[in-house]
């Protein structure tokens, strides 16, 4: 059994009491992929953006609104995790200020001035122990492949998932897996319920039971 943590869904960064900035989504990719990894027999704990869909009642969820709750969050579970799966779209941006109260219409041009915020894949890769894995996923419009290696080292991942923009809210998708020589190691679609499904067990093997090997052998 390994410890396992998932994030998924989007984040929300609040302008002010009322509006934010999001994306779309729905937290459908994480929620099969806990589903497999709880069918398992692992011990999972998804810190999710706000969702509307149920995840497996056998899994802990930790509900957060911004990418830096989400962050925190995983910082918290991270070191007693096996390993973390990155499936959340966090919102890579957030503005500068956050007004206390409803920004009212002026007629006027407004200017939203944003920065970057904390990458939570890249935070744990870069932490991770020997005995700790990460996986992320890489939505990609042109050059995935490259984009999607150079993502992998960048964030220290030991896969990566790469999809195309089609996966946001739709209930199907095309992946392929990469593993950290740049190899497409696995290709699958078709359903989320499917592809989630085939993703983890992709994980299982090449990352979870390897590392079992490992230890019974030291
Ligand atoms: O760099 P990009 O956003 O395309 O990378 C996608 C991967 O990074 C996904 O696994 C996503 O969950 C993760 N990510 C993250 N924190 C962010 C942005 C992306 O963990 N702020």
């Amino acid at each position: 059994m390994a410890k396992i943590l998932i994030t998924s869904g989007p984040t929300r960064q609040y302008l002010d009491p009322v509006r934010f900035i999001s994306n779309a989504s729905s937290g459908e990719m994480g929620r099969w992929i806990a589903r497999a990894a709880v069918k398992a027999g692992h011990d999972v704990t998804i810190v999710s953006g706000p969702v509307s869909i149920h995840y497996p009642p056998e899994a802990r969820v930790i509900p957060v609104i911004t990418t830096s709750e989400m962050l925190d969050a995983c910082l918290r579970e991270f070191d007693s995790s096996d390993g973390m799966i990155g499936v959340a779209a966090p919102c890579d941006y957030q503005p500068t200020t956050v007004s206390d109260h409803k920004i009212k219409k002026t007629g006027q041009p407004i200017t939203l001035q944003l920065i970057q915020t904390p990458d939570i894949v890249a935070t744990l890769g870069q932490q991770k122990r020997p005995d700790q894995w990460v996986v992320g996923f890489a939505l990609e419009t042109e050059d995935a492949h490259f984009r999607a290696v150079t993502k992998l080292e960048k964030k220290c991942c030991d896969l990566v998932v790469v999809n195309g923009p089609e996966a946001m809210s739709s209930s199907t998708n095309t992946v392929d897996i990469v593993d950290r020589a740049g190899e497409i190691v696995a290709n699958f679609g078709g359903p989320k319920s499917v592809v989630g499904g085939a993703i983890f067990l992709e994980i299982q093997k090449r990352l979870i039971e390897t590392r079992i090997a490992v230890s019974r052998e030291e």
